[in-house]
């Protein structure tokens, strides 16, 4: 099966595309990535040789250019996205261009490719923040929060839409909190683990009591594989952890494994419109039959020893040094253009 994978330079894309070919001696990747700050090169450098991975840098936006990655495909699975939350509240330009126009040109391209499977990866955030002890599932609304967020639900939308206007055969996946190697230092775990490394302090946002729902990239991955097989065409599947955590007791198991003294986690004025807690039910994934392999705690252990490792990998992509504090600073100011920071 030739695959067109967008993103695939990223933290996910990335975790998927060696995970296709370490299971699927017949697959053809075609990873188009234009390589943003979040896009890296070193995320595949293991399989860079393989003859059956080839790498168009170019722009999901672009529609020449997707329409030529896309060519011969049979399916697609489309990660490419800008994807942090803090960024899209200083600037939400980006993420509108990427996540929204770049979604259309992708399903025009699928459209006239006749592709055969569209998988369109999208978030919990588009659910919004679930209060009690509800979880969301496929058939909730969407009630978007952040710039991120809402770009996403627009994303989802349109998949939706070139579904129904023109039978075009989109799955949509919702995904929650990833975490696990190649994950770009800015978002909370790697920024935690690679911080405490550093004898740096963690930024705990607010009171630390938001919730989040954590999938290890593995899980996610091989969902995605999955459904690529089994799914419905026209269907949505929510694929989450099952592993809810404040905030707080995430840091605290992290600062077991690591011991590390509480004096390294310091509270800092929240995030903008924070989304107080996500949680999925994925009992249609599992219905499916997907099973989920991983245990939360070997996973974050396991993740914890990869940064360990894996130094030379993150050190680079801290040397501007303290996003968080970067973030912090221009929610004080109000907004900024975020092109200072890249
Ligand atoms: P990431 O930020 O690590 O990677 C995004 C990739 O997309 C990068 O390689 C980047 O270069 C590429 N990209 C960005 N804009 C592009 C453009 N215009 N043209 C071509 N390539 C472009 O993201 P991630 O965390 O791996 O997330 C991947 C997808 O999964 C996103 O769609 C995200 O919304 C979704 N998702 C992420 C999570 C999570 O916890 N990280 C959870 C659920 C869903
Ligand atoms: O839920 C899925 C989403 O998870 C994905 O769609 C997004 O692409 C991904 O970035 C992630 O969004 P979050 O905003 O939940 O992740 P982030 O890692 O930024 O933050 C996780 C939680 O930790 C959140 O409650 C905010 C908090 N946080 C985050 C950072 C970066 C802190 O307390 N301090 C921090 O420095």
């Amino acid at each position: 099966m030739k695959i067109l994978v967008t993103g695939g330079l990223g933290f996910i894309g990335s975790n998927f595309i060696r995970h296709v070919l370490a299971t699927q001696a017949d697959a053809q990747i075609v990873n188009l990535d234009i390589q943003t700050y979040a896009g890296n090169p070193e995320n595949l450098k293991d399989i860079a040789g393989d003859k059956r991975y080839f790498w168009v840098q170019a722009d999901i936006t672009d529609p020449a250019l997707v329409g030529r990655a896309m060519s011969g495909a049979d399916a697609v699975v489309h990660f490419a996205a800008e994807s942090h939350v803090d960024r899209s509240i200083l600037d939400p330009g980006p993420f509108l261009k990427t996540n929204v126009i770049g979604t259309q040109v992708l399903l025009d391209a699928a459209r006239l490719e006749k592709i055969k499977k569209f998988i369109h990866v999208s978030t919990d955030e588009v659910y919004g923040s679930i209060p009690g002890k509800r979880r969301s599932t496929e058939k909730d609304g969407l009630f978007p929060n952040s710039p991120y967020a809402a770009s996403k639900a627009a994303s989802d939308c349109l998949a939706r839409a070139a579904f129904v206007t023109h039978q075009l055969p989109v799955i949509i996946t919702r995904a929650s909190n990833n975490f696990g190697p190649y994950q770009y230092p800015e978002k909370a775990l790697p920024l935690m683990i690679t911080n405490f490394f550093e004898g740096k302090t963690y930024p705990l946002y607010g009171d630390g009591l938001n919730v989040r729902d954590w999938l290890y990239v593995k899980d996610h991955v091989a969902a995605l594989a999955y459904i690529l097989k089994e799914g419905t065409p026209g269907e949505i599947y929510n694929i989450g952890g099952d592993t809810s955590l404040k905030n707080k007791e995430l840091v605290l198991k992290v600062r077991e494994i690591m011991k590390i003294p509480p004096s390294l986690v310091a509270r800092v004025p929240d995030r903008p419109g924070h989304d107080r807690r996500y949680a999925l039910n994925d009992s249609k994934l599992r219905k499916l039959g997907f099973e989920f392999k991983h245990s939360f705690e070997e996973a974050l252990f396991q993740t914890i020893e990869w940064y360990k490792t894996h130094e030379s990998w993150w050190q680079p992509l801290k040397k501007s040094g303290g996003y968080a504090a970067y973030y912090q600073k221009q929610y004080k100011k109000g907004t900024a253009p975020f092109s200072k920071l890249a």
